[in-house]
This record gives structure tokens, C-alpha cells and sequence, in this order.
């Protein structure tokens, strides 16, 4: 690995253990929260947007704090605030109603 790509990696890892600490209410999705219409990919995507898009006016909203008819909702209000693709807020939709799985 060259210097460059590993000062990414640290840096990444940082980061992520950094935000472990701070928003410890955010699950990391696994096999087990996936089904026939939502794959791993497809959650990891949803939480990639979630922590990237929706933190900017607001703190990170928890996917605890509604249930799927609740999430619509508040998408629905959210989606043209966060400028995101109906097929972005689809993916924060599944990351955000997946985690009941467990
Ligand atoms: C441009 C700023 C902005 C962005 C980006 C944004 N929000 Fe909001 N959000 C607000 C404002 C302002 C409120 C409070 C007023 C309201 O409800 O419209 C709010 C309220 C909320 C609430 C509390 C009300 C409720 O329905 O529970 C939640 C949850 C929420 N936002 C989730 C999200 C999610 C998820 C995203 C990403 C898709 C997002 N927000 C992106 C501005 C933003």
C-alpha cells in the first residue's frame, strides 16, 4: 500500500471510529436486516446518505424515531430540503426502516 492510500485509511478509520462514539445510534447493516427487495449494498448506500445529506441543517435524525409510515412522511418533507433523487431517498427509506429486522 503507498503512503497516500494508508494516510487515507487511517484517516477513514479515524473517522469512522470517531463517529462510532458520537452517533452509537446508528446501527451497521448486515445480512440479517436484508431481504428480497433490499440488499446489503442497498443499506449501506442508505446510511452513506443518511450521514451524508441529512446532517446538514439538523443533527443526523436516528432511524428509531419513526416507524415506515413515519418515514414517509418525514421524507417526503425532507427529500426536496436535501436536493436528493427519488432513488436516494428510496435507499435512506430502506436504511432507515431496516433495522427492526433484528
Ligand atoms: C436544508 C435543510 C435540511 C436538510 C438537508 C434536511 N432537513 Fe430535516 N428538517 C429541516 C427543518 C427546517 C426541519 C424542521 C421543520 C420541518 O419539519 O419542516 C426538519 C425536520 C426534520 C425532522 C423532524 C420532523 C419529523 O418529521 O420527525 C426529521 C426526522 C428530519 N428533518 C429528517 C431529515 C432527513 C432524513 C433528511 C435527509 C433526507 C433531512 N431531514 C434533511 C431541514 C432540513
Amino acid at each position: 500500500m503507498n503512503p497516500i492510500k494508508s494516510t487515507a485509511v487511517v484517516a477513514g478509520l479515524t473517522l469512522f471510529l470517531a463517529n462510532c462514539s458520537t452517533t452509537s445510534k446508528f446501527y451497521t447493516p448486515a445480512e440479517i436486516n436484508t431481504s428480497a427487495s433490499v440488499s446489503l449494498s442497498d443499506l449501506n448506500q442508505g446510511k452513506e446518505l443518511l450521514m451524508g445529506k441529512c446532517g446538514e441543517c439538523h443533527r443526523t435524525p436516528a432511524p428509531r424515531k419513526h416507524d415506515a409510515a413515519g418515514w414517509t412522511e418525514t421524507l417526503k418533507a425532507m427529500q426536496p430540503k436535501a436536493k436528493i433523487s427519488d432513488a436516494e431517498t428510496n435507499l435512506i427509506f430502506k436504511y432507515l426502516t431496516s433495522e427492526k429486522k433484528i
